[in-house]
């Protein structure tokens, strides 16, 4: 395995659309792609990561949201298509690719998701709450969206004023 370099905002790559995984990519380069993303993930101590943080313009990402306590829960979602969200949640959110920059984010606190596993094959998770909160923040990393775009007009001035000071003093790269 190895660890993959995560690319900070404003990286075009973040911001571009990625390409669906094609049928004849499922395959040993897949998942090694996977495997890299998921020990990337944890080292970094994030419960998500998509393709483009890691410089990939691709539709996948893995996760890990714990349903019990302290039990792993990875899943890897390729080709990810939000069937239904629903609800409402706020609560802080973190993105590994804005290092430093937590924020309050208004979600949907449910939603559908189909996908294809490593295999190829096809899935659907129903998931609410913080599950569904990295759902829809990773899916949005394979559109080219990042939370920046989901904030408040406020939180995002603020944000970007942050992450300025943060580049000038070299800590953002
Ligand atoms: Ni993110």
């Amino acid at each position: 395995m190895a660890l993959l370099k995560i690319v900070h905002f404003p990286e075009p790559v973040l911001l571009t659309v990625g390409k669906p995984v094609a049928e004849d990519e499922f395959n040993e380069n897949l998942q090694k792609l996977v495997e890299d993303m998921f020990e990337t993930m944890y080292t970094a101590e994030g419960c998500g990561l998509a393709a483009p943080q890691v410089g990939v313009s691709k539709r996948l990402f893995v996760m890990d949201v714990p349903v019990e306590k302290g039990e792993p829960n990875r899943i890897a979602l390729i080709n990810p298509e939000i069937q239904m969200q629903e609800g409402e949640q706020i609560g802080d959110e973190g993105c590994l690719s804005f290092p430093g920059i937590y924020t309050t984010v208004r979600r949907e606190v449910r939603t559908v998701v189909r996908y294809q596993d490593v295999f190829g094959k096809e899935q659907e998770l129903d998931c609410t709450d913080l599950m569904a909160r990295c759902v829809l923040h990773e899916t949005d990393h394979c559109d080219g969206i990042v939370f920046l775009d989901r904030m408040t007009v406020l939180k995002r001035e603020l944000a970007k004023r942050k992450i300025r000071k943060l580049q000038k003093t070299g800590k953002w790269d």
